[in-house]
């Protein structure tokens, strides 16, 4: 058995129900799992001791929502919307472009150095979606690439229409495509938009994958109000992902059930759209939970705490709150109760941050805060992020 103590935390959030917050406290893992929490007084001895130095110790983030899969970026779209055009779902059609013409170790080499960089910002556990491909072995290698470096793999041929027939394509997404990603995948995903796949289109997308073992997830209301959100609250979803426009009825169906809403402030952040509300999802009850939606179109971005920072800063939350969305939250909307805490039997999974508490993850915006990160257990170094195998998130 390998022990590792976590000694000298200033701040530790275990997300207990009981203790949710332990001042001056240690912790223990025992062969990658937390087997301990408690005072530094009391903590005991082990092979290995790592010195928090008075730092806050975290759960890692679980980011369960991104596309990193793809090829090629869109920096002269996003420099024409700070200038004030709109967003447009059309532009995904350049990355399929790029995405397509890539090799499969550029591919590889992007989504790694993507998923490292999380990694050195605090995330231990990443979804990823395909969706760039949009034929049946475009996608099909996605879903395998992304399965190297991911146990939540998303299968998301319904991003939009690539070319040719619609019902031709939606016949190729449910059939041929999906029988091909699934064995991959352990959910399906679609863009249920104005510009992408209306709600009667999203159900029969779902519905298959659902026949198929897969678990649902939908983007929805992330352009404009849909009934998007009450498809994914109909079928069980575990998500529905941007619902930055939501009616009362949206967010009631949301607070009745289990479906998890995540929000994905860096779309807001480069779209220029209003935030998402999610002090008024709060109050009525729904579990949020806060996402990075890393993609080269709506939000490049890998960073966890930027995603926190926003959320305090201008969509109603706590920082506790935030913290909780970006950690419990994301493994809500993953259906996954080993992950997004510290309870005694969780995955050592955290982040040991370079200040005295989670609140300065709002509080200093843009800082490289976190000093280390542990994935089971496993001390990971940010400046070793080059290396694949420290990429590896599961
Ligand atoms: O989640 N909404 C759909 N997909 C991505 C955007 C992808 C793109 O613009 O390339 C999103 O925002
Ligand atoms: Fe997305």
């Amino acid at each position: 058995m390998t022990t590792v103590l976590i000694d000298d935390i200033g701040l530790l959030v275990t997300h207990d129900h009981e203790r949710p917050e332990v001042r001056e406290a240690a912790l223990l893992v025992e062969d990658g799992v937390v087997a301990w929490w408690g005072e530094a007084a009391s903590a005991p001895s082990a092979d290995t001791r790592i010195d928090a130095a008075g730092g806050c110790v975290i759960p890692g983030f679980v980011d369960s929502h991104s596309h990193v899969v793809f090829a090629g970026d869109r920096a002269d779209e996003f420099e024409a919307r700070m200038a004030g055009r709109s967003y447009e779902a059309g532009g995904i059609r350049r990355t399929v472009r790029l995405t397509r013409e890539a090799s499969d170790e550029q591919l590889l080499a992007t989504a790694t150095r993507l998923v490292a960089e999380a990694r050195a910002q605090g995330t231990t556990t990443m979804e990823i979606k395909s969706g760039y491909g949009l034929t049946v072995a475009d996608e099909l290698r996605s879903v395998r690439l992304a399965a190297t470096l991911t146990t939540e793999v998303t299968f998301l041929g319904a991003h939009v229409v690539p070319e040719g027939n619609r019902d031709e394509y939606i016949a190729l997404v449910t059939g041929e495509m999906l029988d091909a990603c699934a064995p991959h995948c352990r959910w399906i995903d679609v863009f249920c938009e104005a510009g992408a796949f209306t709600v009667d289109e999203s159900r029969r997308i779902l519905e298959a994958g659902i026949a198929k073992g897969l678990g649902a997830r939908v983007h929805a209301g992330q352009l404009g109000h849909s009934d998007g959100v009450r498809l994914a609250v109909e079928l069980g979803a575990a998500s529905v992902d941007h619902c930055t426009f939501l009616s009362d009825g949206d967010v009631e169906a949301l607070a009745g059930s289990d479906t998890v809403a995540t929000l994905l402030p860096g779309v807001e952040f480069s779209t220029r759209q209003p935030w998402p509300d999610a002090r008024r999802l709060l109050d009525a009850g729904a579990t949020v939970a806060l996402a990075s939606d890393c993609n080269p179109g709506s939000s490049f971005t890998t960073s966890m705490p930027l995603m926190v920072a926003f959320a305090v800063r201008d969509m109603g939350m706590t920082p506790a709150e935030a913290l909780w969305a970006s950690t419990a939250g994301g493994a809500a909307a993953l259906r996954r109760d080993d992950i997004g805490h510290l309870r005694v039997g969780a995955r050592a999974d955290l982040a040991i941050l370079d200040a005295p508490s989670y609140v300065h993850l709002a509080y200093r915006p843009g800082v490289p805060l976190v000093r280390h990160v542990l994935a089971s257990g496993r001390r990971d170094t940010p400046g070793l992020q080059q290396m694949p195998e420290y990429g590896k998130l599961v």
